[in-house]
C-alpha cells in the first residue's frame, strides 16, 4: 500500500534525492514515502529551486514501481498523481482547487504546491518513479504570489495531509494498474485550470496569442484551440499568465 512505509526526516537536501540515494543503496519497497520537515536544496520543475527551508511546507517523495506502464503511458502517471494531489487538497479546501498544466496545484488562482516526478526508463518500460510533492501549509511572507492552507483559513498538519494523500494516491495507482486511463483523464480534465476558457498565451518565441485549452493529450501535451486551429504544445513551448 502506498504510504505504508514512511520515513520521517527532520532535515534533508531534497526528499527526491533521498529516495534516489536509498535506491542506490539497496531495496526500496513500492509505496515508501519520505517526509521531511525542512529541505535545504529542494528542487522544482525545469531545474528551479524549491524553497522549503522554513518547515512550513509539506515536502514528501514517494517511490513507486511502475514497470507495468510503457514510456508512452507515462503522461497518465503524471495525470493520476496530479488528480490525487488535487483531491487530497480538496479534502481540506472543498472549492477552487485547480491543476494548472502540467501539474501545478492552484487555489484561488495562486500556487499552493507543485509536483516533481522523476522516472527511470528500462527498455520500453517506465521502471519506477520518484514522485515529489510540495504543498504550502503555512503562510510564507517571501512567497507573495503563492498561497497556503493557512492563507485559505485552514491549519493542516503534514501528517494529516499525508494520510489523506496516501489514500488518494493508492486509488489513482490502482486505476493505472487497471489501465483505466479514460477515468484518470476525465478526473484530470475536471480539475484542469481554465479548461475551455479563452485566455492570452505566449509562445516560446515570445509572440502572444489568444486560445483555449481544450485537452491534454495521451502524450501529456496541452491542446489549445486558437485562430490557427488546434495546436499541441509540450513543456516550455507555451506560457500562461495567472
Ligand atoms: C514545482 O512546482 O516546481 C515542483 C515542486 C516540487 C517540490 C517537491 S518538495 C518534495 C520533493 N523534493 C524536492 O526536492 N522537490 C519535490
Amino acid at each position: 500500500m502506498i504510504g505504508a512505509e514512511c520515513i520521517f526526516l527532520p532535515e534533508v537536501d531534497s526528499t527526491n534525492n533521498y529516495v534516489a540515494k536509498l535506491l542506490l543503496e539497496g531495496e526500496l519497497r513500492h509505496g515508501t514515502v519520505i517526509l521531511a520537515d525542512i529541505q535545504t536544496a529542494g528542487r522544482g520543475q525545469r531545474g528551479n529551486v524549491w524553497q522549503s527551508g522554513s518547515g512550513k511546507q509539506f515536502t514528501a517523495s514517494y517511490f513507486l514501481q511502475t514497470a507495468f506502464l510503457s514510456v508512452h503511458q507515462a503522461a497518465y502517471l503524471n495525470k493520476a498523481v496530479a488528480v490525487a494531489v488535487a483531491e487530497a487538497v480538496s479534502a481540506f479546501i472543498p472549492n477552487g482547487v485547480r491543476l494548472k498544466w502540467p501539474n501545478d496545484v492552484l487555489v484561488s488562482n495562486k500556487k499552493l504546491g507543485g509536483i516533481l516526478i522523476e522516472g527511470n526508463v528500462k527498455a520500453t518500460c517506465l521502471e519506477y518513479v520518484i514522485v515529489g510533492i510540495g504543498i504550502n501549509l503555512e503562510h510564507e511572507d517571501h512567497l507573495p504570489s503563492s498561497t497556503s492552507f493557512e492563507d485559505q483559513g485552514m491549519m493542516v498538519s503534514a501528517y494529516a495531509f499525508l494520510e489523506v494523500l496516501n489514500g488518494k494516491l493508492q486509488f489513482q495507482f490502482e486505476l493505472l494498474q487497471r489501465f483505466a486511463f479514460q477515468e484518470i483523464q476525465e478526473s484530470y480534465l475536471l480539475n484542469l485550470w481554465r479548461l475551455n476558457e479563452l485566455q492570452s498565451l505566449e509562445r516560446a518565441d515570445g509572440s502572444l496569442f489568444y486560445g483555449k485549452i481544450i485537452d491534454v493529450d495521451s502524450e501529456g501535451s496541452v491542446v489549445i484551440e486558437s485562430e490557427k486551429g488546434e495546436e499541441r504544445f509540450g513543456l516550455q513551448e507555451v506560457r500562461f499568465s495567472y
